[in-house]
């Protein structure tokens, strides 16, 4: 079943302190973007990429471009996440099932993406998702407020997945409300939209600072193997 995908990627990277955006770093030689980008070339399902990017880094992404990247369309992003992939809804074409996918996140599977857009496509609305394994404590002031049941909590990652006009209207009340969320899913909920869980790997981590990029190696030289 056919999707199209926005990739926010153009956040500055500050917490992986590199000094400039972190999806240019190299993993095996290749930006981080390139091999988020390469899923979704690499799936014939995917009609359309729409990138968006800062323009500080304009020049690089072009030249990356000319590397006969098919599919792939340039935006400007805006100052939070949620104002990038916004950038991007206004490009996109406005109907069938669209993604989210974070640029910082390039371990994603074709299986884990087939599933999201069968389960859009089926309700409207899925997230990938992992069961938490830690115990999380509410916390005020480094002082313990409140033990979450572990059994009900999943970590949530992208891709985020949506019938176009479940994320359009879910983004334009947030914006009308100047509600910032932190996913796309918290917007689709506060329109009262029901979020499915697609259960996705552990691998599926979001390179954000320094230590992931030694776990990001770990993950390709598990794959490569
Ligand atoms: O900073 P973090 O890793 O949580 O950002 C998630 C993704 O959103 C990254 O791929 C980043 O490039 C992108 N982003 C964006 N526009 C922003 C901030 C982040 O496209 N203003």
């Amino acid at each position: 079943m056919s999707y199209q995908v926005i990739i926010p990627a153009a956040g500055s990277g500050k917490r992986m302190g590199a000094g400039f955006n972190k999806l240019r770093l190299e993993l095996a030689g290749s930006p981080i973007i390139l091999h988020t980008l390469h899923v979704f070339i690499s799936d014939p399902e995917c009609s359309k990429i729409i990138l968006v990017i800062d323009s500080r880094d304009q020049q690089f992404f072009e030249e990356l471009l000319t590397r006969n990247l098919t599919k792939v369309e340039l935006v400007y992003g805006g100052s939070e996440r949620q104002y990038s992939v916004y950038n991007g809804l206004q490009v996109a074409d406005q109907n069938g099932i669209i993604l989210v996918h974070d640029g910082a996140r390039p371990f994603i599977t074709h299986a884990t993406i087939k599933t999201l857009v069968e389960t859009a496509s089926m309700s409207g609305a899925a997230i990938a998702a992992v069961p938490v394994k830690d115990t999380i404590k509410r916390v005020e002031g480094l002082e313990v407020v409140e033990t979450l049941e572990r059994s009900s909590l999943w970590q949530v990652q992208t891709p985020q997945a949506f019938r176009f006009s479940v994320l359009h209207e879910a983004h334009k009340k947030a914006r009308d409300e100047n509600f910032l969320g932190t996913d796309e899913a918290s917007l689709v909920e506060r329109i009262g939209y029901p979020v499915k869980i697609v259960e996705s790997d552990y691998d599926n981590i979001k390179l954000t600072t320094p230590e992931d990029l030694f776990f990001a190696n770990a993950i390709l030289e598990k794959r490569q193997r």
